[in-house]
């Protein structure tokens, strides 16, 4: 294990994940102690068309993968219209790799429960969901005690802190299922139906939940909002790139040798952060990695130094989606990587449209073939041409996302591909799981 030099541990900027570490980190009388409920104060003097100005000036976008500006999205809500708004917080976090909101949710559940109510004042709203994974029992529990210490003190509920704003905040339970991490089919799922997307437009900022004016936010977005209202546009533009501003939850798994959260400015890159992990685990090179999940085409150890922000990792050929980093070696098989995602995919496909549901379930047939060493050269041209036909033509991101570890893993590892298919490798999977494994 590595020992990071001082000049690296300095680019750590501990602000959503400062106060984990401390005793009792989920009660209101720790999070009061430390700053908590001093911006709800200060946002509840301030005018709502000012608070959605700060989150503007600020340049904060959204953490939950597509990095939209959130301060723009809140201002597409159109006021004086006669109908409730709603603010509904995307607790979901199912990409795989993923792991930022959860812990955060674990350990500081007030910081988000501030900033709905910071946000609910801004955009109107009088009422807020906070949709959350259903398996994730733990955060679940320590989200809705938070909500109730977060009432019994009035922060919460009629005429909040004397200021005349009413907020009813519901924790809301999904039962786990990757399509509902999408804001349309969450909306969905939220109203009591099967979980699938909507055609947009209309969007969900005139036509959302219950057909309402209606802001989706993921927990990172907004547990940010309570930061930047105390410390200033400014302060949090110090941190990250010009167009990629503040801190990010960056969660790294894998080869490494102390996987975790690591919070830094936007722009740090994988050598620094894999620097702070404590380098790879003994005997371990770095092969390939995804940036943001398994939806993000992958990097290899050619992109060490590329700055981990929305922009120069679009330039390099990915995308930042989540900042879950999931590190792989020269032990690992990039074919093999690729199938198990595919699996996920195939299974979470909610099978509204062909390009994926068929797409995905066909991907998977190939991959098995390819790895029982039954595979041939042509497999290759089909992946990609089922690919082709799958991105740009799916119904949401869910369909695009499933190509994205195929074409990388072709672009980069063709060679581990040959060599299933010209038998220097040994197949990884027996006819047995091939025969009716789907
Ligand atoms: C298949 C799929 C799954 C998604 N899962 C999540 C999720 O778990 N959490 C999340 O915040 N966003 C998820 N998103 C993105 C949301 O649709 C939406 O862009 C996001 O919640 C907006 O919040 P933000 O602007 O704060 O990032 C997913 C998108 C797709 C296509
Ligand atoms: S792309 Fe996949 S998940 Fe999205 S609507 Fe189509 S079938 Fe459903």
């Amino acid at each position: 294990m590595t020992t990071p030099r001082p000049e690296t541990l300095a680019k750590l900027t501990p602000v959503l994940t400062k106060r984990w570490l401390s005793p009792d980190a989920w009660r209101i009388g720790t999070y009061e102690k430390l700053d908590g409920y001093a911006a709800l104060r200060k946002a509840l003097k301030a005018h709502p068309d000012d608070l959605i100005q700060l989150v503007k000036d600020s340049g904060l976008r959204g953490r939950g993968g597509a990095g939209f500006p959130t301060g723009l999205k809140w201002g597409f809500i159109p006021q004086g219209d006669g109908k409730p708004h709603y603010l509904v917080v995307n607790a979901d976090e199912g990409e795989p790799g993923t792991c930022k909101d959860l812990p955060l949710m674990t350990h500081d559940p007030h910081s988000l429960v501030e900033g709905v109510i910071i946000a609910s004042y801004a955009i109107r709203a009088n009422r807020a969901y906070i949709y959350i994974r259903g398996e994730a029992v733990h955060a679940a529990r320590r989200l809705r005690n938070a909500v109730q210490e977060a009432y019994a003190k009035g922060y919460l509920g009629r005429n909040i802190l004397g200021s005349g704003f009413d907020l009813e905040l519901v924790v809301h339970s999904g039962a786990g299922a990757y399509i509902c991490g999408e804001e349309t089919a969450l909306l969905d799922s939220l109203e009591g139906f099967r979980g699938q997307p909507r055609l947009r437009p209309p969007f969900p900022a005139t036509h959302g939940l219950y057909a309402s004016p209606t802001v989706v936010n993921n927990v990172g977005t907004i547990a940010s909002v309570p930061y930047i209202v105390l410390g200033g546009a400014a302060w949090w533009k110090t941190m990250g790139t010009e167009k990629s501003s503040g801190p990010m939850i960056y969660s790294l798994s894998g080869r490494i040798a102390n996987p975790g959260q690591y919070e830094c400015s936007m722009g740090i890159t994988l050598r620094e952060l894999l620097e702070l992990a404590g380098g790879m685990q003994p005997g371990h090179n770095l092969k390939f990695w995804t940036p943001g999940g398994s939806s993000t085409p992958l990097l290899t150890a050619e992109h060490l130094d590329v700055p981990l922000d929305f922009e120069s990792v679009a330039a390099a050929g990915s995308i930042l989606g989540t900042t879950a980093t999931q590190i792989f070696s020269d032990q690992d098989c990039p074919v093999y990587a690729t199938y198990r995602w595919l699996e996920f995919y195939h299974h979470e496909s909610c099978g509204k449209c062909t390009p994926c549901r068929e797409g995905n379930y066909w991907m998977v047939r190939v991959y098995q073939r390819i790895l029982s060493g039954q595979g041939t050269y042509e497999d290759l041209d089909t992946l990609l041409d089922t690919c082709d036909n799958i991105l740009g033509r799916s119904f949401c991101g869910l369909g695009d996302g499933a190509t994205s570890p195929v074409t990388s893993s072709l672009q980069y590892f063709k060679q581990d591909y040959l060599d299933y298919i010209e038998g220097r490798t040994a197949p990884k999977l027996s006819d047995k799981q091939l025969v009716g494994a789907h």
